[in-house]
């Protein structure tokens, strides 16, 4: 049993100190960054709150608990077996990312994404040099599917490195086991290390199988770097922690002079919380999603009523949905006008690359007053 999350008032969520809440001016309805308006699971405030009564503040070391309870998580969830002890720590998934092209390529080794793509995958690559080659996703109408052609030609023209935002970031996408099986066989062929990002994993609505890249295949499991934080499905980014695991005994040795180094650039409290949320917060898990699954529909109705020309993705997953505006007045970049016009801010899609043109982002993780109100805000622009 689990009932839906109530997102504070517009007054208390202002109090907010993160970045959606401090971005914008007061009259600005935030819609943007990936982060829920939701309050945060129990377990979690009293673990923290436990902490601080300790003054129990200080350096992260070794944190076992954590790769025990991402274990059991995930045997539970997807019935998938992690080996803890195989489990590593660090900041954020952006720092593991980096940090693992940096410990097995060298500048200019080449990355390819399927773009439109959460922006950051561009933005983590290009700090260190690493040049991305963008497979674009194929598109018809509002449906996406991979381009295996496209995925072939460039993993046999000598790319290193395949990222994948599995779920999909920004169309809640759910890949397929064979789809998975297929790219993991190419990766094989050619040599591709896959960094397979799970961070929106937990959110997978009900009724809808997710499955982990690592698990799929003999192949994935040689070429898989899997990397994953609590931070998106129980709300923690601002306690940086995330993890990163691979059953390949070659790849997992060659990160090891990464470890000490970049585990304590994540926090006690981000681990601590971590460890709460994969552990005592399932039923909280559930809730968020039973929410967001709920906002996802009334998001649609609102569209299907309001903006009879304008696409919207179909989310299986997480909070995100992805705007097609191409139909409207709208020009290229159709958030930069509505923050201006409508004082609506949703995340504008030139930053997801190919395909990212005529699109924007808006986060459905808020109340559907909320919802409505930017929906209303929005009409007489479009
Ligand atoms: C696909 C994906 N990966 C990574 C992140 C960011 O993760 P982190 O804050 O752990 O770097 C996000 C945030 O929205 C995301 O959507």
């Amino acid at each position: 049993m689990s009932g839906r999350l109530i997102a504070p008032s517009l007054g208390e969520l202002r109090k907010r100190k993160s970045t959606k809440w401090r971005e914008y001016e007061p009259d600005v309805l935030p819609l943007p960054v990936a982060e829920m308006d939701y309050p945060i699971a129990t377990p979690i405030i009293d673990a923290v709150t436990e902490m601080m009564h300790r003054s129990d503040t200080g350096y992260l070391g070794k944190f076992p608990e954590l790769g025990l309870a991402f274990a059991d998580f995930a045997q539970r969830r997807w019935n998938w077996q992690v080996d803890p002890e195989s489990v590593r720590m660090t900041t954020d998934v952006g720092v593991a990312t980096i940090e693992i092209l940096r410990a097995l390529g060298s500048p200019g080794d080449r990355v390819v994404i399927m773009p439109p793509i959460y922006p950051a995958f561009y933005n983590w690559t290009t700090e260190i040099h690493f040049p991305i080659v963008e497979v674009p996703l194929l598109k018809d109408g509002v449906t996406y599917s991979i381009d295996f052609a496209g995925l072939e030609r460039e993993f046999a023209s000598g790319v290193q490195f395949f990222i994948i935002s599995n779920p999909h970031n920004p169309l809640g996408l759910i890949f397929t086991d064979e789809e998975l099986k297929k790219i993991a066989v190419l990766a094989k062929k050619f040599g591709v290390i896959i960094l397979s990002d799970e961070i929106h994993a937990p959110l997978t609505y009900k009724g809808e199988t997710f499955t982990p890249f690592g698990k799929v295949s003999d192949e994935a499991r040689e070429q898989v770097i899997t990397l994953t934080s609590a931070s998106k499905a129980w709300n923690l980014a601002g306690l940086k922690c995330s993890i990163f695991f691979t059953e390949n005994g070659a790849l997992h040795e060659k990160l090891e002079p990464l470890v000490k180094g970049i585990r304590s650039r994540a926090s006690l409290i981000g681990a601590v919380s971590h460890v709460v949320a994969f552990s005592e917060c399932d039923e909280w898990l559930e809730s968020a999603i039973d929410t967001i699954e709920e906002n996802s529909q009334y998001f649609a109705k609102l569209v299907a009523k309001e903006w009879p020309t304008v696409q919207i993705s179909k989310p299986r997953n997480s909070y995100l949905s992805w705007v097609d505006f191409s139909s409207t007045r709208l020009g290229e970049d159709p958030a930069a006008e509505l923050l201006e016009k409508s004082r609506v801010a949703i995340s504008s899609g030139i930053p997801f690359g190919t395909g990212g043109k005529h699109h924007a982002r808006l986060n459905f993780a808020t109340s559907p007053e909320v919802l409505k109100e930017a929906v209303t805000r929005i009409t007489p622009c479009l």
